[in-house]
C-alpha cells in the first residue's frame, strides 16, 4: 500500500485563500491593508529567490509589499536602524529579516533579531514570541512549523495522544514544532544528531517531523506501517535535484501519509508567512 501523499500546493493554496478573505474582511471593517517589510542583506542567490517568491505572494493575496534591499556591507548598526525605522511605520505591521545574513554579521544575528517589535515579528522568532508559543499565549509562530500542523489538521491526522518524533532541535523548526505538537495533547520526543537508539525511537512514532538537513537520513526500515510523516528538508543533491530528508521512493510505501519535496512543506512556508502578517495586523488592531 502506497501513502496519501500530501500537496504542499494543496495546502499552501488553501491557506492563502483563507488569509486572503480575512484582508478582504479587514479592508472592508477597518479601511487598513496589510503591510509587510522584507529585508535582504546582500547577495545570497536563494534568498534573493525566496525574497521574490513572498513579494509574489503578498501581490497576489492584497498585502502591501515592500523588498527592502541593503548591501553585503551593510553594518549591524544600520540594519538595526532600518529595523527601527519600520516598527515606527503604521502601514507595515510585519517585518522579516531574510536569514542567512552575510558573515560579516551573521554572529549579531540574535541581537538583530530581538529589535524587531515582537508585534510585527512574523517569523515568530523573537524571545518574547517565543516564551507566549511555549506558555500557550497567543503568539506569531515561525511559519514553516505552523505551516506542518496546520496541514496536519487539515488532513485530520490525529495528533491527540499521538506519539510525535520531531528531528532536529532548530529555533526556525525542531524546537516550535515540538511545541506546537505538544500544544496539541502529541507525546513528543525530540531527536538530534547525539541522539542514542534513533531507528527504535523514530520506529515508535505516529507521526515523524525531519528537519535535520541531511539527504534521504529517514530511511523506510524507522519508519512505523502506516505514520505520517513531515519532510522539512530541503536539500540539493546536484544542481537540478532537491531531496528531503526522508528516503521517500521507499517511505512512501511504509508510511501512511507522507509530504515530497519538492512540492511539500516548502510551499507552506510563504503561505503561513502571509496569514501571520495578517494576524499581525489583527494584534495591532486590537
Ligand atoms: N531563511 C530560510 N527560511 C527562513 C525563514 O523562515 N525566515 C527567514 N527570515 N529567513 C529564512
Amino acid at each position: 500500500m502506497t501513502a496519501t501523499i500530501l500537496s504542499g500546493k494543496v495546502f499552501a493554496t488553501q491557506f492563502k485563500e483563507e488569509a486572503k478573505k480575512e484582508i478582504l474582511n479587514i479592508k472592508q471593517e477597518y479601511g487598513v491593508t496589510p503591510g509587510l517589510a522584507v529585508i535582504i542583506v546582500g547577495e545570497n542567490p536563494a534568498s534573493k529567490v525566496y525574497v521574490r517568491n513572498k513579494h509574489k505572494a503578498c501581490e497576489e493575496i492584497g498585502i502591501y509589499s515592500e523588498v527592502i534591499e541593503m548591501p553585503e556591507t551593510t553594518t549591524k548598526e544600520e540594519l538595526i536602524r532600518k529595523i527601527d525605522e519600520l516598527n515606527f511605520r503604521k502601514e507595515i505591521h510585519g517585518i522579516l529579516v531574510q536569514l542567512p545574513l552575510p558573515k560579516a554579521i551573521a554572529q549579531h544575528e540574535e541581537e538583530i533579531l530581538n529589535e524587531i517589535n515582537p508585534f510585527k515579528d512574523v517569523d515568530g522568532f523573537h524571545p518574547i514570541n517565543v516564551g507566549k508559543l511555549v506558555t500557550g499565549q497567543e503568539a506569531l509562530i515561525p511559519c514553516t512549523p505552523h505551516g506542518c500542523l496546520k496541514m496536519l489538521e487539515a488532513s485530520n491526522i490525529n495528533i491527540d495522544g499521538a506519539h510525535a518524533v520531531v528531528i532536529g532541535r532548530s529555533n526556525i523548526v525542531g524546537k516550535p514544532m515540538a511545541h506546537l505538537l505538544l500544544s496539541k495533547n502529541a507525546t513528543v520526543t525530540i531527536c538530534h544528531s547525539h541522539t542514542k537508539n534513533l531507528k527504535e525511537i523514530c520506529k515508535s512514532a505516529d507521526i515523524i517531523v525531519a528537519a535535520i538537513g541531511k539527504p534521504k537520513f529517514i530511511t523506510a526500515d524507522m519508519i512505523k506501517p502506516g505514520a505520517t510523516v513531515i519532510d522539512v528538508g530541503i536539500n540539493r543533491i546536484a544542481p537540478k535535484k532537491l531531496v528531503g530528508d526522508v528516503d521517500f521512493e521507499n517511505a512512501v510505501n511504509v508510511a501512511g501519509a507522507i509530504t515530497p519535496v519538492p512540492g511539500g512543506v516548502g510551499l507552506l512556508t510563504i503561505a503561513m508567512l502571509m496569514q501571520n502578517t495578517v494576524t499581525a495586523l489583527k494584534m495591532q488592531l486590537a
